[in-house]
């Protein structure tokens, strides 16, 4: 088993950064492989756009989907991009490691996601969903906020944390992910000292303890349920009596 962790943090130091090299141990002390994509130590250039491609589908007019997958199917997408597909292609298990950051992820990782989940390779019409390239495999969105989770959950001042990471978990589920039941540690404070500073550490601590036996039961990890293809009418609508897992896809009232 090959676990892929993308970490989209600025600091080597951080906690977000311990938590990859956390989850790339737990994985290696059982026998299996783990890799950890730093995203800012490779500075990854999270902008899409025309300078990436070198043969151009048409040069007068950049449409992003046409040129990545023309590039795709010739073999000819940027170097880095072919190698992070490589990697997703090779894992059987993905983790998404990243601050919550103005209630969404890092701009890095959604430039990776731009880049990355090429139009004809990752996904196409016919191979998204429960029917998309990655089907089989788990992915694992780890993110840690400042806010309490109090505040992050369903009730809180700052909005469900878990729901404002749809958009990320259905990218993840849309190229045919498995995607499992985010893992949020919330009040990761910076600027603290004294006896705050070591309450959360020791918080922290039991986290990470946590987060590690987690790991190890990797295969009891609870998946998100999301629809299937025959859950909806050929206009692409919900169909009268078919579950409704999310807010952002629901029956109207
Ligand atoms: C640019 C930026 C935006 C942030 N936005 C949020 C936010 O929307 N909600 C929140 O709870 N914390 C927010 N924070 C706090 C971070 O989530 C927190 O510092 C981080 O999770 C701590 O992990 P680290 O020590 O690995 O950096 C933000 C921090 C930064 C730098």
């Amino acid at each position: 088993m090959h676990l892929l962790i993308v970490l989209a943090h600025p600091e080597k130091k951080s906690f977000n950064a311990h938590l990859a090299q956390q989850a790339q141990d737990t994985w290696r002390a059982q026998g299996h492989q783990a890799t950890v994509l730093d995203l800012y130590a490779e500075q990854f250039e999270p902008r899409e756009g025309d300078w990436h491609y070198s043969s151009r589908l048409d040069a007068g007019h950049f449409d992003t989907m046409q040129e990545q997958r023309h590039h795709w199917h010739q073999q000819a997408l940027p170097r880095d991009v072919e190698r992070h597909i490589e990697l997703l292609l090779r894992a059987d298990a993905l983790i998404l490691q990243f601050p919550f950051w103005w209630f969404g992820a890092p701009a890095i990782l959604k430039g990776w996601m731009d880049r990355v989940f090429v139009y004809g390779g990752l996904y196409q019409s016919q191979r998204r969903h429960e029917r998309g390239i990655m089907r089989g495999k788990k992915a694992l969105v780890v993110s840690t906020a400042g806010a309490s989770a109090q505040a992050c959950a369903a009730n809180g001042r700052d909005g469900d944390m878990r729901l404002l990471l749809w958009p990320i978990l259905h990218s993840l589920h849309y190229i045919g992910f498995e995607v499992l039941e985010p893992y949020l540690i919330h009040g990761v404070r910076s600027g603290l000292a004294g006896e705050a500073q070591a309450q959360q550490r020791s918080a922290l601590e039991q986290r990470i303890l946590d987060y590690r036996a987690r790991l190890m039961g990797w295969e009891q990890w609870p998946a998100i349920p999301f629809n299937r293809q025959q859950d909806f009418t050929e206009e692409l609508s919900l169909k009268p009596g078919a579950p409704s897992y999310s807010p952002f896809v629901r029956h109207l009232p």
